[in-house]
């Protein structure tokens, strides 16, 4: 992992409109950089605008208002059509439910191929083949497949799949939107490692999106909770678990479940209540300590920083 940006995200906004006068924020403002060869991780309670985020990242939608740059060119901004394809190239979205993000009516020889087809990666139905082959082999499966639809494999084997077809294009950048919450634990274990030897083998840069700590904690290099559209803590993985500051980041914290019964027992699960907080002056991303960002008041920064001391 270097520390050379890969992606900027400065004060990025995506609100929605529902109905006349109604306007959901669902991101409201997050600023955050990932560096190359990293993987970051965006935590958060359902609804807290975590695939918003992804989304508009990757120009699925339009941002309502801030910036996103990526090898230091800017995303957002009017692009041709052919500019907007070789971003399409470099960035790849990994969703959360494997079975409704692969047409059905398509087999896994046209699935994965597709982004082969539109960026013209192959000259030919024989390279079409090998490539689809090899990719199937580097993500776990084989060649046997490639004839097969998506209703005859298991969620695993459905997520590999689209594995397969996200690196087809040679990525960089990899959103991976929830990639193991829709599978069983057995599984879960088995997709994390096969992103992790990707990143490996290939150079990859991720950003894992989680509803909860548990996992994330064993892939990210850094970690982002985010609250209601906000980012409200970002540190080092082993930072923000030994040192959680901000009240939210705590209680996510205190939900994942060890596997020890004794500690089990004594696990306290806290809630978080935002009528905590300081209200004598605006909330803002503040850095506590180097590399550790928690969005306070500035009268909250000297407790914070306090609390650090002890
Ligand atoms: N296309 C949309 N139109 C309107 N509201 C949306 C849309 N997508 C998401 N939202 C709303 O934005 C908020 C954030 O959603 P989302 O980004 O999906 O959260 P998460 O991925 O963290 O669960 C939610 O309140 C959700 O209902
Ligand atoms: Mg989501």
């Amino acid at each position: 992992m270097t520390q050379e940006k890969l992606l900027e995200v400065k004060n990025l906004k995506k609100h929605f409109p529902v109905g006349r006068k109604e306007v959901v924020t669902a991101v409201d403002g997050v600023s955050f950089d990932i560096h190359k060869g990293e993987t970051f991780g965006l935590v958060g309670e359902s609804g807290c605008g975590k695939s918003t985020t992804g989304r508009t990242i990757i120009r699925l939608y339009d941002a309502t208002s801030g910036e996103v740059k990526f090898n230091g060119e800017d995303v957002h901004g009017k692009k041709s059509k052919k500019e907007l394809l070789k971003f399409n190239r470099k960035m790849q979205m990994i969703f959360q439910d494997p079975s409704s993000s692969l047409n059905p009516r398509m087999n896994v020889m046209d699935i994965i191929a597709e982004g082969l087809d539109v960026h013209h990666l192959v000259n030919n139905d024989k390279e079409r083949r090998a490539r689809v082959e090899e990719l199937l082999e580097i993500v776990g499966l084989n060649k046997e497949h490639a004839t097969r639809f998506p209703h005859e494999f298991s969620g695993g084997q459905r997520q590999r799949i689209g594995i397969a077809r996200a690196l087809a294009v040679e990525p960089e950048f990899i959103i991976a939107d929830e990639p193991i919450s829709a599978l069983d634990v057995s599984i879960q274990a088995q997709v994390i490692n096969l992103l992790k030897q990707l990143q490996r083998d290939q150079g990859l840069t991720y950003l894992f999106i989680a509803h909860d700590l548990s996992m994330v904690k064993y892939i990210s290099d850094r970690i982002g909770v985010m609250y209601f559209g906000n980012l409200v803590e970002l540190a080092d993985s082993d930072e923000l678990y030994h040192n959680p500051i901000h009240p939210y980041t705590q209680s996510l914290l205190s939900a994942i479940p060890l596997p020890d019964p004794q500690y089990e027992r004594a696990r306290k699960r806290m809630h978080y209540d935002p009528t905590i907080h300081d209200t004598s002056g605006p909330m803002e991303f503040r850095e506590v300590k180097p590399g550790h960002w928690v969005r306070c008041t500035e009268k909250e920064l000297e407790q914070y920083k306090k609390q650090l001391k002890n």
